[in-house]
């Protein structure tokens, strides 16, 4: 079939929307009609040429969500009319990590995903006969994709779906960041770096978890008000004192947890210095420059604090993403105020360059 996609042809260029070919699901893999789709900060990091493991020509894109078109053979956990998100990191619940509760880390797809390819080693999207390669092993800058059964979430399909996209990646990231990895206990004290989409849900998922203090530091104003907002009750403008700022407010201890969610490596040190002795667990979320590394004095560790990192916030997929959504619906996530722009396929760049000053929280893109 034909379908319209923004290519990213060449690192550093705008993408460019244009028409492709889809084929059709094969076994194990499914067509999703897309029908909203966020603009996130690894898109743009891709599209950058930053990432060293980056690949072109390909179709960009992650944060989908959707409605089931057809099914290949073999799929039995979706049908057609289906509500799914999409998932960067699959779940296939039967690899050595999948049957493990200790990590979300799916072995099954990985090197050929990595590669932009499907589990089969090649792709279904292709332009005059030449094969454009699946980022993320989800190309949701598209109206239509075909993705492996394994990497999708069957969703309530009461969630609409622009604010359902937003489950694919920084919000589950936060969400699941207290939830799994740091399991934030009741009546304890958070403190949160950073505000965007993934510091915003770490904020939301220690106020899920019964937090007593939730202290957000972040460098704008207006992202605190969005942090007031799903449950902070300290917020502070960050810098270099802010260790100790948290030290003051904490009679010297530091915070039962700390989770990091700007991809800045000084930061991630003051997650760790301002997590408490004796058992403060500081989370990482952020993805650091290539070649980057983080700073730690091992006196720290030796007092008692630990070091946890986070990918897509511990989250099994597709056992708890229709779970969190479900969570929302109840009225445990307030999502609406992450939605800051609505965009069309045509203006994915423009969703760029709000990302690039900072505009709103997060862009989605809707198709119709
Ligand atoms: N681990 C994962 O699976 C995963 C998933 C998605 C995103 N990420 C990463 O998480 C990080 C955050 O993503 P995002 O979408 O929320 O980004 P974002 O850019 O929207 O938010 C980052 C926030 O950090 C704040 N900040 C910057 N410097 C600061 C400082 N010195 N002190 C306090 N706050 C500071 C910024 O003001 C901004 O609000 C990025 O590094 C992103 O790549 C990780
Ligand atoms: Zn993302
Ligand atoms: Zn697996």
């Amino acid at each position: 079939m034909k379908i319209r996609a923004a290519v990213l042809e060449e690192f550093g260029a705008p993408l460019s929307v244009q028409e492709l070919d889809l084929a059709e699901p094969k076994a194990g893999e499914v067509l999703v009609r897309l029908a909203a789709c966020g603009v996130c900060h690894t898109d743009l990091y891709t599209a950058s040429g930053a990432d060293p493991s980056g690949y072109a020509p390909t179709v960009l894109g992650h944060e989908g969500a959707g409605v089931v078109e057809r099914i290949g053979d073999g799929v039995t956990s979706l049908a057609p009319g289906d509500h799914v998100v999409t998932l960067f990191s699959p779940q296939c619940r039967e690899c050595e990590h999948c049957r493990d509760p200790r990590t979300n880390l799916c072995l099954a797809i990985r090197e050929r995903q990595n590669l932009g390819y499907l589990p089969d080693g090649t792709t279904r999207l292709s332009r005059d006969g030449e094969s454009i390669r699946h980022f993320m092993g989800t190309s949701t800058f598209a109206e239509y994709t075909v993705m492996p059964e394994i990497a999708l979430a069957n969703v309530n399909r009461d969630a609409p779906l622009d604010r359902a996209c937003l489950f694919a990646c920084g919000l589950s990231t936060g969400l699941g960041a207290a939830i799994n990895t740091a399991k934030v206990q009741p009546g304890s004290t958070c403190v949160v770096f950073g505000a965007g989409m993934v510091g915003l849900g770490a904020v939301a998922g220690c106020r899920l978890q019964g937090a007593e203090e939730i202290v957000c530091v972040d460098l704008s104003e207006d992202r605190l008000e969005l942090a007031r907002g799903q449950g902070a009750t300290t917020t502070i403008i960050g810098g270099p004192d802010t260790v100790q700022a948290i030290l003051d407010m904490t009679r010297g201890f530091g915070a039962d947890y700390t989770f990091e969610a700007t991809g800045n490596v000084q930061v991630m040190r003051q997650a760790v210095e301002s997590a408490r002795m004796g058992w403060g667990l500081a989370t990482v979320c952020g993805v650091a420059g290539k070649g980057e590394t983080l700073d730690v004095v091992p006196r720290f560790l030796i007092t008692g604090r630990r070091i946890a990192g986070s990918s897509f916030g511990g989250v099994k997929g597709r056992d708890q993403v229709p779970h969190l959504i479900d969570r929302y619906l109840a009225g445990d996530i307030d999502v609406d105020p992450f939605v800051s722009h609505k965009l069309t396929l045509e203006d994915v760049n423009r969703g760029f360059e709000l990302m690039e000053a900072q505009d709103g929280i997060r862009s989605v893109i809707e198709f119709t």
